[in-house]
């Protein structure tokens, strides 16, 4: 399948995705983000990833409206954060998130982390709020195997989306949880795919780079794509946004995405959802 920055995946309730977005955690509110989001939609990308606990919805919606493209050829996702969780404090978090967006719906509503002992209530006010059509699709993130099988096993509406840190530095840490989202039809989105920008330089991935006459972080969302996993990079920079949206072009061989899937170090540049019962 030839992929283009306007490609997109089908997610187990037929809603579509698109393979490759932008996510703006720790990008401020104000103009910074309203920026950069116009740049991001200006370059193509069609997948804006912000959460509630980024502070920055406000803009993210102002910056949408400004760009003049319809609301429905964008894919908007916000995330419901881990204070909000609980049933009846669900149901106001997004009430809450759609009025900063200025937005009826959003595409993609997440469970942002699986807090013990609220993570099912929250699941259930998700789906009534799915149900009343305020987010025509709804996920988990930062799920592993455990989570996901707990989940399944009580949820009434399945996840469409697991949204997991992943780049070839954790990629087999993560194995069986992405089997399992394999098998049980659940999309798997890359956070932190460019790992922050910790492993850029690493010398193993500046061998491959070079080798296909890319940047590390152009293989590295390569490698994502190949995966079969919606990326969603973060850049505030014009310059990056637009090397990061030049993956289409060109192929990792089978035995360079080996070689890249090997280089596990257990990575974890934010928190891990080993600690989380
Ligand atoms: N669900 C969750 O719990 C969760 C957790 C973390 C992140 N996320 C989502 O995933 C998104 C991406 O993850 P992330 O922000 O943690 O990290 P990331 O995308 O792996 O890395 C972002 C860093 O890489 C730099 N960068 C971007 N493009 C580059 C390029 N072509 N060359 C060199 N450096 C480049 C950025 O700098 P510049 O800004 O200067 O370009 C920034 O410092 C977030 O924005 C958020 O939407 C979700």
């Amino acid at each position: 399948m030839d992929l283009t920055l306007h490609s997109d995946y089908t997610l187990n309730n037929q809603e579509r995705i698109p393979v490759l977005g932008c996510g703006f955690f720790k990008v401020p509110d104000g103009h910074q983000t309203i920026d950069a989001v116009l740049d991001a939609l200006a370059l193509g990308y069609r997948l804006i990833d912000t959460a509630s606990v980024y502070g920055n919805e406000r803009s993210v919606g102002e910056a949408i409206k400004r760009s003049g493209i319809n609301r429905d050829e964008i894919y908007v996702t916000t995330k419901l954060w881990n204070e909000d969780q609980g049933y009846e404090q669900a149901k106001r978090a997004l009430e809450g998130s759609l009025k900063k967006l200025s937005m009826t719906y959003v595409d993609l509503y997440l469970l942002h982390w699986p807090v013990a002992g609220k993570r099912q209530e929250s699941w259930r006010a998700i789906e009534d709020l799915h149900d009343r059509g305020f987010c025509k699709s709804i996920g988990v993130s930062n799920y592993l195997k455990p989570h996901l099988v707990e989940l399944l096993m009580h949820c009434r509406v399945k996840p469409v989306v697991n949204q997991l840190e992943i780049s070839p530095f954790n990629y087999l840490s993560r194995l069986d949880t992405i089997q399992f989202c394999r098998k049980n039809d659940i999309h798997i989105e890359a956070y932190s795919p460019l790992t922050k920008g910790l492993k850029l330089s690493d010398p193993r991935l500046l061998k491959i780079a070079r080798k296909y006459y890319r940047s590390p972080a152009q293989v590295l969302l390569r490698w994502s794509l190949q995966e079969g996993f919606t990326a969603i990079p973060k850049s505030s920079g014009k310059e990056h946004l637009l090397e990061n949206s030049k993956v289409f072009d060109f192929s990792l061989s089978i035995s360079d995405m080996d070689l890249l899937s090997a280089m596990n170090e257990n990575l974890t540049t934010g928190w891990n959802p080993e600690d989380q019962a």
